[in-house]
């Protein structure tokens, strides 16, 4: 696979693309389930794993109270991951194989499984998430678009203004073989320079997996975990009573946020 430009040279466009205040919702999401399912009160702080941690934007919400690792494959996400949230550890490593030889209290894999295009790189995935687990360890796995909830043509769009630049994006995603375990995720970036004048426009292409509910389910339970699926509305969860708070680049279009959560056995 070619990494996308996203989580390489164009990296430094990821925290105003899809800033941390668009997963303060996820964050209470599985803040709640993390304290619904180990208790609000404990001596110890609870360890956290993200795989596929990015810019450790969900990360950086739940940082103060956890102690938080953040792996990813892109060093450059990662340097945005350390300025963010520097109190997280963080190691490049790739989800489908990375051992850390040590366990956490939750293993949690959001928006990066997108990026896991076949039952086989799944399953590797949740292989990793159950092996830095305990018997009773929490595992949540949150895909972007289940195929009961991939809309083919979705189009999302935003923009950013800085002092020197001004960053506009929009995302399609389409199915274009629906016999197929993927789809691609189309970005396109207007990045315009103040000074000079000038727009650069740069097309980005992403592959990214796509299986059905029952497919998740199954798999988590091959991967040694009592699992469940559980939909759960975003809108109200930051308390802001801001719709941007539900996220967007690893929001479907304020759908119901698709959980698929797992107790290791
Ligand atoms: C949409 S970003 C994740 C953003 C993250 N949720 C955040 O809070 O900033 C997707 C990430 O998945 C990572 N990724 C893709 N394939 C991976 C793999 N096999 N192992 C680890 N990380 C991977 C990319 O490098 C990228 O940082």
């Amino acid at each position: 696979m070619t990494t996308p430009r996203l989580y390489d040279d164009l990296a430094y466009l990821w925290p105003i693309l899809s800033p941390p205040e668009h997963y303060t919702a996820e964050a209470a999401v599985l803040r709640r389930l993390i304290e619904k399912h180990f208790g609000g009160s404990s001596d110890q702080r609870r360890r956290v794993l993200e795989l596929g941690a990015g810019g450790g934007h969900t990360l950086v919400h739940l940082a103060d109270d956890y102690d938080c690792t953040a792996v990813d494959l892109s060093e450059p996400m990662l340097a945005n991951c350390r300025e963010l949230v520097p109190q997280a550890d963080t190691l490049v490593g790739d989800m489908r194989s990375v051992r850390l030889g040590k366990t956490f209290d939750a293993v949690f894999i959001h928006d990066a499984v997108d990026y896991m295009v076949s039952e086989a790189e799944v399953k590797q995935a949740m292989k990793t998430a159950a092996a830095h687990l305990e018997p009773g360890g929490l595992c949540v796995i949150a895909p972007t678009y289940t195929r009961e909830t991939f809309v083919d043509g979705d189009v999302a769009d935003d923009g950013t203004t800085t002092d020197s630049q001004e960053l506009t994006y929009f995302s399609y995603v389409h199915d274009p073989d629906p016999k197929d375990d993927t789809f691609e995720m189309i970005l396109l970036y207007l990045i315009r320079d103040m000074k000079a004048r000038t727009v650069e426009v740069i097309e980005d292409r992403h592959t990214c997996g796509l299986f059905s509910d029952q497919q998740w389910l199954g798999w988590m339970g091959d991967a040694g975990f009592n699992a469940r699926h559980d939909k759960v509305d975003t809108g109200d969860e930051a308390g802001t009573g801001d719709p941007e708070d539900a996220g967007d680049l690893g929001d479907p279009g304020g759908e119901p946020w698709t959980l698929f959560v797992g107790i290791k056995l």
